[in-house]
C-alpha cells in the first residue's frame, strides 16, 4: 500500500475525507496515511487527526526562513517514508529544499482551474466574480506556485449559489470525492509501472 503523507494549516476536511476513503473507501487496500503534518501546531485538523489515532507531526512555521523550515519539514517527513506527499490545505509555498526530496511524488488540490487563478481565496474569487462554474483541480507540484502537471480537474456547478458558504459547500464536496479518486488512480498507475518493470527485468533474466 501506498504510504501518504498529509499535510494541512487549518480545518483538515481533505485529510478527514482522504482518511475515510484509506480506511472504507475508493483507497482501501491500496493507501495508508502514514503521518498528518502541520507547520501550524494547533491546526484543527491536526486534532481531528490525532483522535482518529493517526500519526500527527508539526514543526511552526511561523518567523523561520522559508528554505530553513522547508528542509527540516522535508527531514521529519522523510522519516516516514512516505510514497506520496498529499498537500490538502498546506497554505505554504514550498521551496526547493522541500520540493527536492520528493520530486514528482507531491500531490495538491486547488479549489479552481490553475490556469485561471492560483495561490490563495479561489472560492472568494469565484464567487466574487460570480462565476456560474469553477473547475477543482489535482496537479503534481513543481517549483512555481500552482504550475504542476495537471492530474484531474472537476467542475463545480455555482449557478444559484448566493453565498459564499454555498459556492465552498459545493465545491468542497467535490475535493473530497475527486482528491481520493486521483489519488486512488496515480496510485494504480504507478503500480502499474512497477509491475510492468519488474515483469521486463524477469524476462531479462
Ligand atoms: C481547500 O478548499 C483546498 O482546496 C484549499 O484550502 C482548503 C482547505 O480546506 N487549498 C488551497 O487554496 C491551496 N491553494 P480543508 O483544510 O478543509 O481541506
Amino acid at each position: 500500500r501506498a504510504r501518504l503523507a498529509i499535510l494541512l494549516s487549518g480545518r483538515g476536511s481533505n485529510m478527514l475525507a482522504l482518511l475515510e476513503a484509506t480506511k472504507t473507501g475508493i483507497l482501501k487496500n491500496l493507501a495508508e496515511v502514514v503521518v498528518v503534518f502541520s507547520n501550524k501546531p494547533d491546526a484543527f485538523g491536526l486534532e481531528a487527526a490525532a483522535a482518529l489515532g493517526c500519526p500527527v507531526a508539526s514543526l511552526p512555521s511561523q518567523g523561520r526562513k522559508r528554505e530553513a523550515f522547508d528542509a527540516d519539514a522535508a527531514a521529519l517527513l522523510q522519516q516516514y517514508q512516505p510514497d506520496l506527499v498529499v498537500l490538502a490545505g498546506y497554505m505554504r509555498i514550498i521551496s526547493p529544499a522541500f520540493i527536492q526530496p520528493f520530486a514528482g511524488r507531491i500531490v495538491n488540490i486547488h479549489p479552481a482551474d490553475t490556469h485561471q487563478h492560483q495561490g490563495l481565496h479561489a472560492y472568494e474569487w469565484a464567487f466574487d466574480n460570480k462565476l456560474p462554474e469553477t473547475k477543482i483541480t489535482v496537479h503534481l507540484v513543481d517549483e512555481g506556485l500552482d504550475t504542476g502537471p495537471i492530474l484531474a480537474q472537476q467542475t463545480v456547478d455555482l449557478r444559484g449559489a448566493d453565498t459564499l458558504e454555498e459556492v465552498e459547500r459545493r465545491g468542497l464536496a467535490v475535493e473530497h470525492e475527486l482528491y481520493a479518486r486521483t489519488l486512488a488512480e496515480l496510485i494504480k498507475s504507478k503500480q502499474n509501472v512497477m509491475s510492468s518493470a519488474a515483469e521486463t527485468s524477469r524476462s531479462d533474466e
